[in-house]
């Protein structure tokens, strides 16, 4: 079959890496890409959000399924929109609807969503503009920390986290001023939670579900989780924390709930669902949702997943994911990403990568890279992903340190101490 790809980051080279090794795939197209999934298929100049020029492309090649990497189309329709058309209604897309997609569209749906269906999370309200007062009035009776979120999409960044009263109510009337825009018309205000944070994934029909291994990210670009926030410094799969009982606890408490909820709300669900939870004291509690993969979740969780993933859109598309296996690696994995230096702060593209060539044994994703007269050049701040399997977490760590030396850039930077904190 021929499968399409939305996306042009780490998630979606680790996505292709892994659907070109399905015996089922004859052609793998990626939409934009990047310069390392050149290398597993072909790149086509379109973007992920030009729904037009997608359906087009389909239509004129034949492509019998189209995979979204990123949230952004996702939170669009691209679902909706592929089967509202005649040319494409019968091509699956893998991926929620828009109603779907809403879960990580705003967090207060989300938060609502949890509420109806008795899934463990943090307690909360929801504010907007007219009710300022009562907003200020609930800070004062929560506890420091104190977690502000913006309602709709802030490409990550719309989540703060204020140490004193003075600045939260501070940070919240500036939030409902505009700080994110529109995104922050609404803002949720929720109880702080203290835990370890761990990334749980499950592919769905809209029935059955299946869950993949769990990883853990690793956010602040300091070593030991100092300095700023990024997009992932590196993930770890497994998580020792997530035990057999641990896991069992999340599928009962909530992915089970959280499918079951969607069915009877009648949302249309046919993909990822991404549970970002938080080990409080043994009991898992859901962060947030989001409606795809994790980057760098991916990089790893790949790696672990030993069946065919194609032959799981397969059950995705028709309805009986419940027919079909799904098989881990025992094996450790971990991704180290390198980035630029300066990020996630101002830095510089275009520096030529060396070395990718020398790489052995670890698997290269490109996050942030293009080609450039032939030469494959840093195009962001996150550059490249190096994933390493291991017998356990330090033996693959140190695989993918050691091969992350080899690959050069100017001003490469990388954390050494991924999944040491476990
Ligand atoms: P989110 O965008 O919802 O993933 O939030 C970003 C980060 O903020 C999460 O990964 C957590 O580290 C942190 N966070 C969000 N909500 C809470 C909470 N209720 N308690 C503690 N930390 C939180
Ligand atoms: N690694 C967190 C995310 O993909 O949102």
């Amino acid at each position: 079959m021929k499968v399409l790809l939305l996306g042009s980051g780490g998630r979606e080279h680790a996505l292709a890496w892994k659907i070109a090794q399905s015996a089922k795939v004859e052609k793998l197209f990626i939409a934009p890409g990047n310069a390392g999934t050149q290398n597993v298929g072909e790149n086509v100049d379109i973007k992920a959000d030009d729904f037009e020029a997608l359906k087009n492309f389909v239509v004129e090649n034949g492509v019998d399924m189209v995979i979204v990497g990123p949230e952004d189309p996702l939170v669009k329709g691209v679902y909706d929109d592929f089967k509202n058309d005649e040319r494409t209604k019968n091509v699956p897309v893998i991926g929620p609807s828009k109603a779907g997609a809403v879960l990580e569209g705003s967090k207060d749906f989300a938060k609502q969503f949890m509420k109806r269906h008795n899934i463990p999370t943090a307690k909360y309200e929801t504010f907007d503009g007219t009710t300022v007062e009562e907003g200020l009035k609930f800070l004062e009776t929560l506890k420091a920390p104190y977690v502000l979120k913006a309602d709709g999409l802030c490409a990550g960044k719309g989540v703060l986290i204020l140490p004193t009263l003075e600045e939260a109510k501070k940070e919240f009337k500036e939030m409902l001023g505009g700080m994110f825009g529109n995104a922050s018309a609404r803002v949720v205000i929720e109880e702080f939670l203290s835990g370890i944070e761990c990334s749980v994934f499950a592919l769905t029909d809209g029935k059955n579900y299946k869950i993949l291994p769990e990883a853990k990210d690793y956010k602040r670009i300091g070593e030991h989780d100092t300095g700023l926030n990024t997009g992932g410094m590196g993930s770890v799969s497994p998580v020792p924390f997530a035990t057999k009982e641990w896991m069992q606890k999340v599928e009962d408490r909530i992915i089970r709930p959280t499918v079951e909820g969607l069915a009877e709300e009648n949302i249309e669900y046919k993909g990822f669902i991404f549970f970002g939870l938080i080990n409080v004291e043994g009991e898992p509690m859901v962060i947030e949702y989001n409606c795809r993969m994790g980057d760098p979740e991916t990089e790893t969780v790949m790696l672990r997943l030993k069946s065919d993933i194609v032959d799981l859109f397969e059950g995705v598309a028709e309805g009986n994911l419940d027919k079909r296996d799904i098989e881990f690696d025992e094996r450790a994995a971990v991704c180290v990403m390198l980035v630029s230096g300066g990020y996630p702060q101002t830095y510089a593209k275009g520096y030529e990568i060396t070395g990718l060539d020398k790489v052995e044994d670890s698997v290269v994703f490109h996050a942030g890279t293009k080609m450039q007269n032939g030469k494959v050049v840093t195009n962001g701040g996150r550059v490249i992903a190096v994933s390493s399997y291991g017998k356990d977490k330090s033996e693959a760590l140190q695989n993918s340190f050691t091969q992350a030396q080899k690959i050069e850039f100017t001003d490469k930077y990388f954390r050494r101490d991924i999944g040491l904190d476990l």
